[in-house]
C-alpha cells in the first residue's frame, strides 16, 4: 500500500513499516548531504511547529529547533512547567489549541506510564502530527540516528552482531525508551541484537515479544542474557547505556542497593577488547563519564558518539519534512 507522509504521527518507529523507515533514510542521506554542500532546505517556509518539553534536553531540543530553522519554518519551544499544565490543563485540551496555531507539535514526557499515553492522547485529538522526542517508552528520534549512523560506519548490517549492554550510572534515572527502541528496530534491519543486562533490570515482556518477532520477518535475531562478557564477545556494535528499573524503583531516587550491586558493568577497554576488532561503540548521550564508560573509550578510535549525535539533525529534519510536507 502506498504511504501517506504528510499527517502521520512519528510516536513509535513499530507504526511505519520497513518502506516508511527505508524513506526516512534516504531522505535523511539527502538532508545530510545538502547540509554539507551549503545547499539550503526550504522545504517548511512559514510553517510553525510547538517543541513541547517535561523534561530537560541538549541533542533533541537544539536538533529539531535548528533543523526546522533551516527548512524555514519556526519553532515554538515550550518548558512545559510554565505552560497552563503545570495548573492542570489536560494533553486533549493543549494538543486541540496548538494544532490550531501551527502545522505539528513535538513533545518530551519521560514521566514512568504516563509520557506515552500522554502522546496518544494529543495523537487523538491533534489536526497536525505529534512527533515524540522522548517518552517513557519510546525514542524514536535517537534510533533512527543510531540506524543512520550504524549503516554509515558499517554499510550493510544484516547479521551483524549489535549487543545493547546496562550500564551503571549515577547522573539520573535514564528511561528504558532508547534499549527499547534500539531492541525493536535494529532486528528489523536483520541484526543480530544481544540485549545484556544485570538482574533486575528487564525491558517488558511485550517488547521482547516484538523484537522477536520483527526478527523472525527480517532475518534477525534477538537474545537476552545476564552476562556482559557474553555481549561483548565478538560484537560489532556495542550500546553500553544506563536505564532505571522501572521493576523495583519507579521512584526518582536514582542510587538504591540494585543499582550499586553492579556498578562493575562500565564500559572499559578490556571489555571492548573482546569485541570484533572494528567494532564501534555508540551511546545516545549524555554519558555519566567514569561510570557508564570511561573516557578513553568514548573519547577512543572505536567511538561514534559524535556522529550520531550530528545525525540527529538529518534524521530530525527528515521526519519534520515527511510529516508535514510528505506525500
Ligand atoms: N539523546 C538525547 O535525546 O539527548 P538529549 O536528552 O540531550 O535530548
Amino acid at each position: 500500500m502506498k504511504s501517506q507522509f504528510r499527517g502521520k504521527h512519528f510516536i513509535t518507529l513499530q507504526e511505519w513499516t520497513k518502506e516508511e523507515i527505508d524513506t526516512l533514510l534516504d531522505v535523511s542521506y539527502d538532508m545530510k548531504k545538502k547540509f554539507a554542500m551549503g545547499i539550503p532546505t526550504p522545504y517548511l517556509q512559514y510553517k510553525t511547529m510547538f517543541l513541547m518539553f517535561f523534561e530537560q534536553s541538549t541533542r533533541t531540543r537544539n536538533s529539531m529547533e535548528a533543523g526546522f530553522a533551516q527548512l524555514g519554518g519556526h519553532a515554538n519551544y515550550l518548558d512545559t512547567s510554565t505552560m497552563q499544565i503545570s495548573h492542570g490543563e489536560v494533553a486533549k485540551d493543549t494538543a486541540i489549541i496548538l494544532s490550531s496555531y501551527g502545522d505539528a507539535i513535538a513533545c518530551r514526557n519521560c514521566f514512568w506510564e504516563i509520557g506515552n499515553k500522554y502522546l496518544r492522547e494529543m495523537a487523538e485529538y491533534s489536526r497536525v502530527p505529534i512527533i515524540n522526542m522522548q517518552c517513557d517508552l519510546y525514542h524514536p528520534l535517537q534510533a533512527i540516528a543510531d540506524l543512520m549512523t550504524m549503516q554509515e560506519k558499517k554499510k550493510n548490517l544484516k547479521r551483524l552482531k549489535v549487543s545493547i549492554i546496562w550500564a551503571y550510572a549515577k547522573s539520573h534515572k535514564k528511561p528504558i525508551s532508547v534499549p527499547l527502541s534500539q531492541v525493536l528496530l535494529f532486528p528489523r534491519y536483520g541484526m543480530d541484537v544481544c540485549l545484556a543486562h544485570p538482574e533486575g533490570y528487564p525491558l517488558p515482556d511485550w517488547v521482547i515479544d516484538q523484537a522477536k518477532e520483527n526478527a523472525r520477518k527480517h532475518g534477525g535475531s534477538v537474545t537476552v542474557i545476564n552476562s556482559e562478557a557474553e555481549a561483548y564477545k565478538d560484537a560489532d556494535i556495542v550500546i553500553p547505556k544506563n536505564w532505571g528499573s522501572w521493576v523495583t524503583n519507579q521512584s526518582d531516587v536514582v542510587v538504591d542497593d540494585l543499582l550499586e550491586a553492579n556498578r562493575s558493568w562500565i564500559c572499559t577497554e578490556e571489555k571492548m577488547a573482546m569485541a570484533k576488532d572494528d567494532v564501534i561503540y555508540l551511546h545516545a548521550l549524555p554519558a555519566d563519564r567514569g561510570n557508564e564508560v570511561v573516557d578513553s573509550v568514548i573519547d577512543g578510535p572505536h567511538s561514534v558518539v559524535f556522529d550520531a549525535a550530528e545525525n540527529r539533525l538529518h534524521t530530525s529534519k527528515a521526519v519534520m519534512v515527511m510529516t508535514m510536507n510528505g506525500r
